[in-house]
């Protein structure tokens, strides 16, 4: 396949069987990779620009400070292997920095990886970039051309706190598997911290991520022949200590029915829609994850505030 074209590994989602699945169950769930269509994207994109919203400057910031420490870990010549990469924007740091011959992000987006792969061709001419459009859950085949390549996967953003403990072990077995012997895997992971810092973070004072939350009904109106009221939802965000998540939920405000691809889903006033979790960890609890998972933790670099981590795992 010749440099930067997308392959398409996974059919699309499909995106009107999931989000029946979830709205048929008791306890009604939408998996939150479906915030991400244009628009979400872009709601997305403001929220990391907020005030509250600490994650995307403090691990940017993090990412700055230690490049120098990581290209002391990796070797001449590597591969890095994006998971969720929509943009280059936070492997660029790195680029500037480490070694890096050859570039794979790997993205559910397909728009934006043609994107990025154009945009690299002028801004890193020496590294070649094999995008690779999936769902990143899925084990993928590495190009053929990195195979001898020392491999540094990287999985910035606390993506990982999406996922449920036996998720997140899961990914990281598989990462594992897919990057090989001798790999390397940077990862940002998002502390615990005082819910008087997270609740803000997820119910900002513009409304913001109430709207990035939201947004996912207007796409079921689009995409899957829905009729949700938006007006008669509201966004939540609570703390759930015991499990250490913050939860974003869409909460009905009256009794009603909404019809979803010719299916009629009941609510009950107060009932919720649950869209996302986002897990918060020490780092003794994410590196026996890790452990668990088969990695070992290199090296931790934190903020000075402790709000935001970064790992290199081996
Ligand atoms: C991109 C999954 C890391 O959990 O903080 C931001 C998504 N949701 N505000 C997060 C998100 C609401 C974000 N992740």
């Amino acid at each position: 396949m010749p440099e930067g074209t997308v392959a398409l590994v996974s059919p699309r989602v499909d995106l009107v069987s999931e989000a029946l699945a979830g709205l048929s169950a008791a306890r009604k769930t939408l998996p939150p990779k479906f915030f991400y269509d244009e628009a979400g994207c872009a709601l997305f994109g403001a929220i990391t620009r907020l005030a509250e919203y600490y994650p995307t400057r403090t691990e940017l910031a993090i990412l700055r400070d230690c490049a120098p420490d990581i290209a002391a870990h990796v070797a001449p010549g590597a591969a890095m292997v994006e998971y969720g990469a929509s943009d280059e924007g936070k492997a660029a740091i790195l680029f500037g920095v480490l070694d890096v011959d050859a570039y794979v992000p790997i993205d559910i987006a397909h728009g934006a990886l043609t994107a990025l792969a154009n945009r690299m061709r002028w801004s890193h001419r020496a590294i070649t970039v094999y995008p690779i459009a999936a769902d990143f859950l899925a084990p993928v085949r590495l190009p053929a051309a990195i195979r001898a390549m020392p491999k540094l996967g990287f999985f910035p953003g606390s993506t990982i706190g999406n996922f449920d403990h036996e998720a997140a072990i899961g990914f990281l077995a598989m990462a594992r598997v897919t990057l090989g012997q001798g790999a390397s895997l940077l990862i940002g992971v998002d502390l615990e911290k005082s819910p008087d810092i997270l609740i803000p973070a997820y119910d900002d004072a513009k409304g913001i991520t109430a709207a990035f939350n939201l947004n996912i009904l207007t796409r079921l109106n689009r995409e899957a022949d829905a009729d949700f009221d938006l007006a008669s939802f509201k966004h939540r965000a609570d703390w759930n200590d015991d499990r250490k998540r913050i939860e974003m939920h869409l909460e009905s405000r009256i009794a009603q029915t909404v019809h979803v691809a010719g299916r009629r889903i009941r609510f009950n006033a107060g009932e919720t829609i649950h869209t996302e979790n986002s897990h918060k960890f020490s780092v003794p609890h994410f590196a026996s994850l890790a452990r668990r998972a088969g990695w070992t933790i290199e090296t931790t670099w934190t903020d000075a505030e402790q709000l935001f981590s970064v790992h290199l795992l081996r």
